[in-house]
């Protein structure tokens, strides 16, 4: 009784303080049509959420577990986390799975995506010092999802980079391929009696983008069009190589999948042309510089190697900035993926900068294309995501025709609010999305997975706790981090139980 009370209470505090919220936003559409015959997901289609170690773990040193890069960061840098806040101990699930656990049986959800802290089983980074606590901690989430029928889902990389590691130089230090693939290995070894998805990377380009070229996630170095480059060359390298070892020692007795996850958008021209080229040519750079490798043709897209020779040529150097993979490493990249996971939000429009902009050198100077948003999309919280279903539709008709209809799993897709209990801008969302996956697949898509982002409020990164995804908000001021349902959350289980998006 004291818990309801107290559900009520916050509940209205949530709701109140945050009623008028984006309300000029809300009359904005965020709805898709249905297509094609099916109203009903099919039989296996499965559904799930996400969430990440550093955004929900906290415990950040507790048993064993050495700092990871987003650790030194926070703490280094609070004037750069929007309310100087950490992820030191964010939502405790460190502590308390056994809650995180309770929501997931409530949504009904068929698997959890979570990701492993590599600093937590591997304070060292290296398999030197295997941490028996962390092994448990992860042995026992596992162990407790498979009871309760929930396939667990493991990304091993969600941007927190042991420091250790990053000390040397990180993903721009060449021998962070031996040391992935040492990791994914170890993991294989510990959990993999149990685990048959893998995910090895989450978003690379927002981890490198950010990271190395706009210096605005650690290890915050300002290096654009090389640090970049080289951090995605070296972390496609690291995927293929961990999928080969999959392959080769485990697949045989696991029988698990091995894929990488990336975030594209969709783009649509300014112009209003219908000409394909230059959307593709976006597309290109935002998917296909490691879709393209790995499910294609192993190597980079031709435009993207064009476009950074000649302008390397130009800034008078005598190699290009873009590493070059060499028919060895081609044969491992190529194929190196059973499917694609996609991180989908949201869509931009496209056109041609005459002349290109950005830095130089830069992606964006490199790419020669510019992107906007449309005022007349519904935009969420955060300033970057605005509600365009249509794209994930049309990003998986993409994928579907560029890579040979590879099994494609939504791994993420989320709507930000301040983290009223009533939201129904969330719902809106989710609809709209579903409504596109549905008719992705009606239109002959493998899409296999939606996962929602993400199963309660967390620790969004640079915005610290003031952008909130959760289908469950949490209280962060009580001693018990009581999660508490939203109305999406009962949204998203009528869609599980039914296998139907209801209006
Ligand atoms: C993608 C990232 O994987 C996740 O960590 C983040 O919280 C969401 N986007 C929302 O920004």
């Amino acid at each position: 009784m004291k818990a309801q009370i107290f559900a009520f209470l916050w509940a209205c505090i949530l709701c109140g303080s945050f009623a008028d919220f984006n309300s000029e936003n809300s009359a904005k559409p965020c709805e898709l049509a249905h297509k094609g015959e099916n109203i009903e997901f099919p039989k296996d289609f499965s559904f799930g959420v996400a969430t990440s170690a550093y955004q929900i773990e906290g415990a950040w040193n507790e048993d064993g577990k050495a700092p990871s890069m987003w650790d030194t960061y926070t703490h280094e840098h609070p004037e750069r986390i929007s309310d100087h806040s950490t992820g030191d101990d964010t939502v405790e699930s460190y502590h308390r799975f056994d809650q995180d656990l309770a929501v997931l049986k409530e949504l009904k959800v068929n698997f959890y995506r979570f990701s492993i802290s590599w600093s937590r089983v591997l304070p060292n980074a290296d398999t030197s010092v295997k941490n028996r606590k962390g092994i448990d901690y992860y042995n026992m989430v596992i162990d407790k999802l498979l009871q309760n029928n929930i396939k667990p889902m493991v990304t091993m990389f969600h941007y927190d980079m042991p420091e250790s590691f990053n000390e040397f130089g990180g993903f721009t230090n060449s021998s962070v391929i031996d040391y992935f693939e040492a990791y994914a290995s170890f993991l294989y070894e510990t959990f993999g009696d149990r685990i048959k998805w893998w995910i090895t990377f989450n978003d690379p380009y927002v981890f490198c983008g950010m990271g190395y070229a706009e210096g605005t996630f650690p290890p915050l170095v300002h290096s654009p069009g090389v640090g970049d480059y080289i951090c995605m060359d070296n972390l496609l390298r690291s995927h293929a190589r961990a999928y080969r070892s999959y392959k080769e020692k485990y697949y045989s007795y696991q029988r698990g999948k091995v894929g990488i996850n990336i975030n594209p958008a969709f783009f649509y021209r300014k112009d209003g042309q219908t000409s394909d080229e230059l959307v593709d040519r976006a597309l290109q750079y935002q998917l296909g510089w490691l879709a393209g490798p790995i499910y294609n043709t192993g190597n980079y897209p031709s435009v993207i190697i064009q476009d950074i020779a000649e302008n390397s040529k130009i800034e008078g150097l005598s190699e290009s900035r873009l590493p070059v993979i060499n028919s060895t490493w081609s044969d491992i990249i190529k194929g190196s993926g059973d499917f694609l996971a996609v991180n989908y939000y949201t869509s931009h429009y496209v056109e041609i900068a005459t002349p290109p902009e950005g830095e130089v050198p830069s992606k964006e100077y490199d790419s020669k294309i510019k992107v906007s948003m449309d005022d007349k999309w519904r935009r969420a919280k955060s300033e970057w995501l605005y509600c365009v279903p249509q794209g994930l539709e049309d990003v998986l008709k993409w994928i579907r025709d560029k890579y040979n209809n590879v099994e494609v799993l939504i791994t993420e897709n989320g709507w930000s609010d301040d983290g009223q209990l009533d939201d129904p801008q969330r719902i809106d969302y989710l609809r709209a999305h579903l409504q596109a996956v549905l008719n992705a697949i009606n239109d002959g898509c493998n899409v296999t997975h939606y996962t929602h982002w993400s199963a309660m409020d967390n620790f969004e990164w640079n915005k610290g706790y003031t952008e909130k995804f959760g289908l469950y908000s949490v209280n962060m001021t009580s001693e018990n981090k009581e999660r508490f349902p939203k109305k999406s959350a009962a949204f998203y289980t009528s869609v599980i139980d039914s296998r139907r998006i209801l209006r």
